[in-house]
């Protein structure tokens, strides 16, 4: 193989080590961000099943509020590439501010009803689980279905 020859394999593998590495394609992204939301989506189920005495798990309150705020914590990254699609509104990237400032007070919501369940449980979660239904509103204004 010439000098030359080998420089343009590499040059080719550089290439495509640049592709795959740095560009996720955007079904990737969009998959990505739908299953997170799902695994909140499951997790408030979770909980709202145990708020409403419908299943004896009290004990797994923490644990699903817990999971609520690294889900809301991991969505923004998530969401941070500017790619309308899936259910995904345009105005999420116009008004990032906004957008990125409800899952922060979704996050710090559950963390505060997590404190709440390890020191009283649900007697003194119960209460503080009204900042955690923002589900809809941010729905209604970023969400195009
Ligand atoms: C900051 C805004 C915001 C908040 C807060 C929010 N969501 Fe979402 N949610 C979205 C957006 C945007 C999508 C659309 C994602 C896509 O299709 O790209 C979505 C999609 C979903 C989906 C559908 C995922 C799929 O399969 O396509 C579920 C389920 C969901 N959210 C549940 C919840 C629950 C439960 C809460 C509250 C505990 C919540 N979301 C709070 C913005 C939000």
């Amino acid at each position: 193989m010439t000098l030359k020859s080998l420089s343009s394999v590499l040059a080719a593998v550089l290439f495509l080590l640049g592709l795959s590495s740095a560009q996720a394609a955007d079904k990737d992204v969009i998959d990505y961000r739908q299953n997170l939301m799902k695994s909140l989506g499951a997790h408030a189920s979770g909980l709202g099943a145990i708020a409403q005495n419908k299943v004896p798990y009290a004990d797994n309150l923490a644990y699903h509020a817990d999971a609520i705020a690294a889900a809301a914590d991991a969505a923004l990254l998530a969401f941070e590439q500017n790619l309308p699609g899936g259910t995904s509104a345009a105005n999420i990237w116009e008004d990032w501010d906004d957008f990125e400032a409800r899952f922060m007070s979704l996050a710090s919501a559950a963390r505060e009803v997590a404190a709440a369940a390890r020191s009283g449980g649900m007697a003194e979660a119960g209460p503080k689980m009204g900042g955690l239904f923002i589900c809809k509103s941010c729905h209604d204004t970023y969400r195009t279905e």
